[in-house]
């Protein structure tokens, strides 16, 4: 691939690179990386899976007839197979380009204790014996897929095993017993031995990592509302340095799906990662709870006289509005007002190095309440801010905290005359930082889950902000059970 690679045009090149599918407008939302320190963790703790399963394999018997010279023929017999010890060593998972992960065991020991029994005519003979395979190493590779639910998948192909060395320890010291161990059974011993691993390693990755892996959460919940939609969008891809998932990271709506009309950016993640795993998440993932929220009339707000601390400057009432707006006393006298506020679109959050911030725009209606329930508008105003806000995130979650910026209140539309707005700032100013941040900060903070496989906790938090994405990076530890 990569000679192919390099004596490609350049042109020739950029067209294929075109017809990746991240040039198609489908970039993923949310990248998780597993960098090689990650990977070099993950070998470890696969390693004392394998270790386990390895004590679990049933050897069979092995039996035959054997013919030696100066004792001549005989049967033999080798029963009770029992892998006593095993100590798997020297693990390596590496990425595979193209196809996932190679993974190696290298210089491996097993010792296997069991009896022999021996017929010759008349005779009859037996006893027990140690076999301890030294320099075993297996090597298999782990192809990595995902299915159309959006869940990994694995599976182990290519698995080859092999002993480097037999010693036999057999009781009685028969030295003619040693020679038809080497003799027939070795061999034998060695051809089952190896096949017993593959088989092993085969079902360890069908019925351990396969279940593993698909605990990744392909769609977490949020709160009662949203969820996020953590689906693989194609194999994991292994490249020389790492292996990255890409994930959807589109929040949606629980009860009401609906199709997304913004698409992700291309992402180009930092190569220095120095964490086990790292979570691109980019602004795609923000903006889409951004829209449904926003959809949902999560962001509409309404504002009575009541909600005013009664010392305020100014009250939502006609009277303490004579001061700016004559007019709207003298044509509704001693009335209340409410003021309607709505983000007028769903707000973009902007990720620039360092920073993440938004300049949602709200429009606000103001009616005053007359007697009987009725309702008329008397002005409409736009009203602007810049926030920026600050993400943290812990083991399991991101979460984030607005810092507020003044409002800048404008005025539309008026019907009772026109007026300065400098009062009604004030107030916009009191009831945003006091009643509609807090809402939104406490939801913020509640957080929003991580991608994570069971019984992963992270550590050795890291967070950047680059342009388009949040950049996360941690150590794992993983909690065995
Ligand atoms: C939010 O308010 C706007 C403007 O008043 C309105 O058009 C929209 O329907 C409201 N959305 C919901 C879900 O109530
Ligand atoms: C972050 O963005 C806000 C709003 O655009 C701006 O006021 C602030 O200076 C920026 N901070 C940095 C460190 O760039
Ligand atoms: C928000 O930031 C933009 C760009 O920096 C600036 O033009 C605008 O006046 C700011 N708006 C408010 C309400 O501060
Ligand atoms: C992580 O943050 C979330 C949201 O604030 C919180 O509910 C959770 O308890 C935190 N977890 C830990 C381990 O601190």
């Amino acid at each position: 691939m990569g000679a192919v690679a390099r004596t490609l045009p350049p042109m020739l090149l950029g067209l294929l690179l075109a017809f990746t599918p991240g040039a198609q407008g489908v970039n993923p939302g949310l990248v998780a990386r597993i960098t090689d320190k990650g990977l070099e963790y993950a070998a470890k703790e696969g390693l004392l899976v394998l270790q386990r399963e390895l004590h679990e394999i049933a050897l069979p018997d092995f039996t035959g007839d054997f013919r030696v010279k100066h004792v001549g023929r005989g049967h033999y017999e080798f029963s009770r197979l029992d892998i006593r010890s095993c100590e798997l060593r020297g693990p390596a998972l590496k990425p595979l380009p193209g196809q996932g992960l190679s993974l190696t065991v290298a210089d491996s020991f097993i010792r296997v204790q069991g009896r022999w029994k021996v017929r010759k005519s008349f005779l009859k003979l037996q006893g027990s014996f140690d076999l301890d395979i030294k320099g075993l190493a297996i090597s298999a590779n782990l192809l990595l897929g995902h299915e159309s639910s959006g869940r990994p998948t694995v599976t182990a192909s290519g698995c080859s095993s092999h002993i480097g060395d037999v010693e036999v320890d057999i009781s009685g010291k028969l030295g003619w017993l040693l020679d038809l161990f080497h003799n027939q059974i070795e061999s034998l011993f060695r051809r089952v031995l190896e096949s017993k691993i593959c088989e092993m390693v085969q079902k360890s990755v069908a019925s351990d990592l396969q279940p593993y892996l698909q605990t990744l959460p392909v769609t977490a919940k949020i709160d009662s509302f949203v969820g996020v939609d953590y689906s693989l969008m194609a194999a994991p891809l292994a490249t020389t340095q790492a292996l990255d998932v890409m994930l959807k990271g589109e929040i949606f709506n629980l009860n009401h799906r609906s199709p997304v009309a913004i698409s992700a950016p291309l992402l180009s993640l930092p190569e220095d990662g120095n964490r086990m795993v790292h979570f691109a998440v980019s602004d795609y993932v923000l903006n889409t709870g951004g829209l449904v929220y926003h959809q949902a009339g999560y962001l509409n707000f309404s504002m009575t006289d009541d909600m005013i601390p009664p010392d305020f400057i100014v009250h939502l009432t006609t009277k303490s509005f004579r001061v700016f707006v004559p007019w709207i006393a003298r044509l509704y006298p001693n009335m209340n007002l409410e003021l309607q506020g709505a983000v007028v679109l769903a707000p973009l959050v902007h990720l620039s190095p360092g920073n993440l911030s938004l300049a949602p725009q709200m429009e606000i209606e103001a009616f005053v309440l007359q007697p009987g329930n009725a309702r008329e508008l008397v002005f409409r105003l736009g009203v602007t801010t810049n926030i920026s806000a600050t993400v943290t995130f812990n083991t399991s979650k991101i979460t984030g905290c607005l810092n507020p910026g003044k409002v800048r209140v404008e005025l539309k539309e008026s019907r009772v005359g026109t007026f300065h707005v400098e009062l009604l700032e004030a107030l916009l100013n009191y009831y945003i930082l006091h009643t509609l941040y807090p809402k939104v900060n406490d939801h913020l903070a509640r957080g929003f889950p991580l991608p994570l496989l069971k019984r992963i906790q992270l550590s050795d938090l890291v967070l950047q902000l680059h342009k388009d994405f949040l950049f996360l990076g941690a150590n794992v530890q993983y909690t065995r059970g």
